[in-house]
């Protein structure tokens, strides 16, 4: 099987490649390759590489910026979709795209019975720009490529590559006397490679259709993964001292985009369609941060 990969310099692309299984021919194609907003670019891409399935784990990612940079955020995550489906569906090529939690709402979670995890036919609500652009991405994928194309969501996406919320509190927490962190957003952590093993798991599976959501299990607060990372980077010696962390809510630290208070996904048919199932974001920390401090590779 070839595997075209979109994205190659970003965080799941480097994943995708660390875990590629014995059998699979992967290439990743990153900004020099193709531009997703050329619709020229991507249909050459796809023409000349012939894939049996491409990944698409490039896009715009900014989630702050995109609130004053829309038309940039769309047209990565709109209309560049748009193209690698429309080509996809020209050169009948499968396409595994990621999308995010960030499509839901603070209210989508709410049903008769109160809180719950979020299935991948709750209520859409986006609440950012980014969250809007993602959304248009999952739409145009199921009104082109309905039968031959899986979307996955995720959440809160870490690894040993570029940058994200793991990376950042390392350093703040090796750098600042004290940290206030959010308490009252609730969703899951999720390691890289995990999700990657997950697309790996359906790439092979042409049966497997639709949208459904990969995490790590477990449920947590920024303020709790934070208090996670330092306990556990403590202990791995990649932090020397412990520093107050502190609860603070959302309003103590505005933000340009607005974000779910509770985006915590259902995981049940994705676990079902790879014969996969998530293992606790806490474990998952902890072998990244091995990673971090050398000890595995
Ligand atoms: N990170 C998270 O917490 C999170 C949460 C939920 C969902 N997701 C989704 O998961 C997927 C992977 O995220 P990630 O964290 O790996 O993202 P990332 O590290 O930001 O990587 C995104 C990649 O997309 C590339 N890209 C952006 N615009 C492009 C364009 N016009 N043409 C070609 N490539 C372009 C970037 O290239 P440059 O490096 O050259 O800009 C980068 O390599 C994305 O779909 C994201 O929306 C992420």
């Amino acid at each position: 099987m070839r595997v075209l990969i979109l994205g190659k310099s970003g965080q799941l692309a480097h994943a995708l490649m660390h875990t590629l299984p014995q059998g699979i021919q992967a290439t990743c194609a990153g900004r020099d390759d193709v531009d997703i907003t050329n619709t020229e670019s991507v249909n050459t891409l796809i023409k000349q590489y012939a894939p049996s399935v491409v990944i698409n784990a490039a896009a715009y990612t900014a989630v702050d910026k995109a609130e004053a940079d829309r038309d940039a955020a769309w047209a990565v995550n709109a209309t560049g979709v748009e193209h690698i489906a429309l080509a996809c569906k020209t050169h009948n090529v499968r396409l595994l795209h990621v999308s995010t939690d960030f499509v839901f709402g603070s209210q989508s979670a709410v049903t008769l019975h109160g809180i719950a995890p979020l299935l991948p036919l709750s209520t859409l609500a986006p609440m950012s720009v980014y969250g809007e652009s993602k959304l248009a991405g999952e739409q145009v994928i199921a009104n082109v490529l309905p039968n031959n194309s899986v979307v996955v969501r995720t959440a809160w996406v870490y690894s040993p590559y570029g940058a994200n919320f793991v990376k950042t509190m390392l350093n703040l927490m090796a750098t600042k006397p004290e940290l206030g962190v959010i308490y009252d957003q609730i969703g899951t952590p999720t390691n890289a490679f995990g999700l990657a093993k997950w697309l790996w798991a359906v790439a092979n599976k042409p049966h497997v259709t639709g949208t459904h959501h990969w995490t790590d299990a477990g449920v947590a607060s920024w303020y709790d993964f934070a208090v996670a990372i330092q306990e556990l980077a403590l202990q791995k010696g990649l932090l020397q001292q412990t520093i107050p962390i502190k609860p603070i809510s959302t309003a103590q630290y505005p933000t340009p985009a607005k974000r779910p208070s509770y985006s915590v996904l259902d995981k049940t048919s994705a676990e079902a369609a790879a014969g996969l199932q998530a293992k606790h974001w806490r474990s998952e920390l902890s072998h990244v941060l091995d990673w971090l401090a050398g000890a595995i590779s």
